[in-house]
Formats: structure tokens, sequence, C-alpha cells
């Protein structure tokens, strides 16, 4: 093997995502303990955890907004804090609340990362609406926010996540102010084309069914991030058994059951 297939082979099956040793420490106490986890290309990984476990703060180093007093972060081949610059475009989020911009229309919402990113104005136009339909939002388009449902907002957010082609897509708590209903079906649709794009995701939340749903595999953070249990989820989303033995299981790891605590 020459030089460069090798380069070129280390890159393909480098994690997209790698935290080594990672602390984080506000005042006098300890968020982050220690964290260490991969996430592989094209892998959908759930961080699930209580209120208060830190899984922000970890999306927070990851994103680069925030620094780790300690440890090594990777993300995309890069420091996210040391050269934010490097993950313009290679990296979207979507959280809690949409974020949608109240005067513009879904279309011009779902456009927006393009734009900011200086993509042809017709170029992003076309790709927002083939991402709206993506998320089945297709004859929404010109409505504008106040005008569509929590669910229909919520999507619109997530088509602006995929509208810039990003290697990777961070999730905070985008589906827990759902009611259950919708949250299923937002999730079922996020995956497929999450999936189908061979998407890198990291989806941060609280409830159990995200992570059973969604997930190839889980990683049960308890206090100060600490990791509880890690396990493969690929089974559990095609078998409902399998899915119930996880449930018990994450229940277990996350010390009782706390499915409606607000996040
Ligand atoms: N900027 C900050 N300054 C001080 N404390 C913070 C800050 N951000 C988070 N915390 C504290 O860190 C802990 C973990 O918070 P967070 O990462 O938001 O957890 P989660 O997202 O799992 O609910 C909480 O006790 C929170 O109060
Ligand atoms: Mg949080």
């Amino acid at each position: 093997m020459n030089m460069l297939a090798k380069s070129f082979d280390a890159v393909a099956t480098a994690p997209v995502i790698s935290l080594r040793g990672v602390r984080k420490k506000f005042g006098g106490h300890l968020v982050v303990d220690n964290l260490s986890f991969n996430v592989g290309r094209g892998e959908i990984v759930t961080l699930l955890g209580r209120t208060g476990a830190g899984k922000t703060t970890v999306l927070n180093i990851i994103m680069g907004t925030m620094r780790a007093d300690a440890g090594a972060v990777s993300v995309a081949g890069a420091d996210p804090y040391g050269e934010f610059k490097s993950l313009k475009g290679k990296l979207a989020v979507a959280f809690q609340t949409d974020r949608l911009l109240p005067w513009r229309t879904a279309v011009e919402n779902a456009e927006l990362g393009l734009l900011i990113l200086g993509i042809d104005r017709k170029i992003a136009r076309a790709k927002a609406i083939e991402c709206l339909a993506s998320v089945n939002l297709a004859g929404s388009e010109h409505k504008r926010p106040h005008e569509l449902s929590g669910g229909m907002r919520q999507r619109v957010s997530l088509a602006r996540a995929l509208a810039v082609d990003p290697e990777l897509i961070l999730l905070d708590e985008s589906f827990s102010q759902l009611d259950h209903v919708t949250s299923r079906s937002l999730r079922a649709d996020f995956c497929k084309v999450a999936r189908q794009f061979g998407k890198t995701c990291l989806i941060v939340t609280h409830r159990i069914d995200d992570a059973l749903e969604m997930a190839d595999r889980v990683i049960v953070l308890g206090p100060g991030a600490r990791i509880m249990l890690e396990m493969p989820l690929a089974e559990a989303r095609l078998n409902e058994q399998t899915r119930e033995q996880c449930r018990a299981q994450i229940e277990t790891a996350l010390g009782g059951h706390n499915e409606d605590d607000n996040n």
C-alpha cells in the first residue's frame, strides 16, 4: 500500500468524534469527570442521562463553544475549540426549541445555513426545498413558523441542519418538547434521512425512547458524565423483545424511571 492510500484509509476509518479523558469544572463542581468515547463515521449514537448529568456541557465541548479543562477532543479531524473555523459547514446542530426566525418562511429558515456558507441563492433554495420534502414538509415551504405546529417547526429546524450536508449532526433534546406521537414520527423521519445519507449523529437526550428508536449505540451518563452503560442498539430497533430488555438495562443504569422530567 502506498503512503497516499494508507493515509486515505486512516481518514476513512478515523472516528468523527473522539474524546479522551475530558474534564470540565464549573467553580468547585466537576461536571465532566474523565470522559472518553468515540463516534464512528455514519454511526448514530445517543448520549442518554438525567438532567444535570453534563450532557449539554459535553455537546458544547464537541461544538467548540466551550473549552475542556483537560483531555483531548477531536471532531472531524480538528480540535473544535482551538480550530473552531475549520469545522465551518462540517457540523450542524438542532436544539430543544426550534430557534427559527419568525419573520422568515419555512424555506427561508431551512436555507439559512447555506446562505451563511455563501452558497448560490438558487442552489440553496433548491437544496432547502429538497430537505423540507425529506422531513415530510413538502407544501409548507412558504408558511411562517407561527402557521406551523410545534412538530412541523422542529422538522424545519432538522431540515436546516440537514441542508448544509454536514459531516456531523448534533441534536440536543430535539424531540423532548413534543408529545410522544409527534416525536415518534419525527424521530423515524429524521433517522431515515440520516441513514440514507450516512450521516454521523450524536443525539443528546434524557428520553429512553429516543435512544431505543434511533441509535446504533447508547452511552448512558450518570452524574459527572460518568459512563454507566454502553451498548449497541441496532438489534433493539428491530426486535421488540430485545428492545424491552435493553430498556430495562438502561433504566437500571439511569437509576430508575425518568421519562417525564422536563429535560
Ligand atoms: N456555564 C455554566 N456555569 C456553571 N455551571 C454550569 C454551566 N453550565 C452547566 N452548569 C452546571 O453543570 C451541570 C450539568 O449541566 P448540563 O451540562 O446542562 O447537564 P444536562 O444537559 O445533562 O442537563 C449542572 O449542574 C449545571 O448547573
Ligand atoms: Mg441539557
